[in-house]
């Protein structure tokens, strides 16, 4: 059965093996940019999806904190995970500024590796745990369909958006809770329409 959070774990898969090719190809400044521009553009459209796809159904399905026998809540996890791709989307930003093989560009790749690297392992301690344990497989399977409509709609990076403030998107889904994808499934023409 699909699962959304497969789908988000095979994306972080893929992006720390991008950056381990960056390494492979250290001395070569054209496999560098080449690599680079797939890589940077898959951190920003990742970001994004998540931010459409899985943390407003997050907000409303993970734990809300009042179970003392968890750790964390959605409104910490999904601050720290906002904040966090903020932070990613300002080094890749940096990065492309800079030359591929560059010293400053290694610097700032280097500093969004740093960031991403971080962020995955929250996401996979906290976030994806949370909606494992409180998302019905129904729920995960439908919005696995919406994260791949989504992601195909949007590969090129066109029309994505970039930084957040944490406090306002949250408050954004709080107070209009996004409707129950199981119950409204998405048209097979258009997943992301809804
Ligand atoms: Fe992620
Ligand atoms: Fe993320």
């Amino acid at each position: 059965m699909l699962d959304v959070c497969d789908l988000v774990l095979e994306d972080h898969h893929t992006m720390r093996r991008q950056f381990a090719l960056l390494d492979d190809c250290w001395d070569d400044p054209r496999a560098l940019g080449m690599i680079w521009k797939g890589l940077a553009r898959m951190l920003d459209v990742h970001a994004a999806c998540e931010e459409e796809v899985f943390y407003p159904y997050l907000l409303k399905y993970g734990d809300s904190g009042d179970d003392d026998a968890t750790e964390g809540d959605v409104v910490d996890e999904t601050d720290d995970a906002i904040g966090d791709h903020d932070e990613i989307r300002d080094a890749v930003a940096a990065a492309k500024k800079e030359e591929p093989g560059s010293e400053a560009w290694w610097a700032a790749v280097r500093k969004a590796r740093e960031e991403n690297d971080d962020h995955l392992a929250e996401e996979e301690h906290d976030a994806l745990p949370d909606f494992r344990r409180n998302a019905s497989v129904e729920l995960r399977a439908e919005l696995a369909l919406r994260w791949l409509d989504w992601r195909y709609a949007h590969d090129s990076g066109e029309g994505i958006t970039y930084d957040k403030d944490p406090e306002e998107y949250i408050e954004q889904y709080r107070s209009s809770p996004v409707a129950d994808p199981v119950a409204h499934p998405v048209d097979r023409s258009s997943v992301t329409a809804s």
